[in-house]
């Protein structure tokens, strides 16, 4: 991937569903990001997260509401997001996102959806405010351990 950069058919190189051990080692190779799963019910990459964080790579993770794949936890199923959503006057959906971004400024939002609606709404998480009672609740969510890498 290097040469090719070199070459100049790539512009640069990016890392996806990696271990913090490999996101290291190919990190003095120049990577400009990484895209694990990662979202309010699935933080087993916590810690590729911290290092992106830390050493100031794109953070983008995928699944961001856990995934439009039936029997995978929903964010915006969580009681605990729906309760956050009501007292803020934001979507389920919006708080999940909104948590992402409070994570981190370098953090990259990529939501899937099929529809304009949920598009739009999606847009405006950016807006959303979460106070600290709200982390506090966010943050107790139990989470799964990578139901997919
Ligand atoms: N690098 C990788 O290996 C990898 C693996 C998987 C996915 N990805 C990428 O990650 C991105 C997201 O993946 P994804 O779409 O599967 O997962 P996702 O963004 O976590 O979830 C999408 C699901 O959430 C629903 N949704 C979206 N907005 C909503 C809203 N406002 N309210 C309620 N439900 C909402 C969608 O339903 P509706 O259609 O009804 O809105 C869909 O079922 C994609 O770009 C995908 O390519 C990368």
């Amino acid at each position: 991937m290097v040469a090719l950069r070199e070459e100049g058919k790539i512009a640069t190189i990016g890392l996806s569903a990696v271990s913090l051990d490999i996101v290291r080692r190919a990190s003095s190779a120049g990577i400009a990001c990484v895209q694990n799963a990662y979202s309010l019910v699935d933080r087993e990459f916590e810690d590729v997260f911290r290092f992106c964080a830390e050493t100031n790579l794109a953070w983008v993770p995928f699944f961001p509401l856990g995934g439009a794949v039936r029997g995978m936890p929903k964010v915006t199923e969580q009681p605990e997001v729906i309760a956050v959503a009501d007292r803020l006057g934001a979507t389920p959906s919006q708080v999940g996102l909104a948590w992402l971004l409070k994570q981190s400024e370098n953090t990259l939002l990529i939501p899937g959806t099929s529809s304009v609606a949920h598009l739009e709404e999606n847009c405006a998480a950016g807006s959303v405010t979460l106070d600290e009672d709200a982390m506090r609740e966010l943050d107790a969510i139990k989470v799964g351990q990578g139901a997919i890498c």
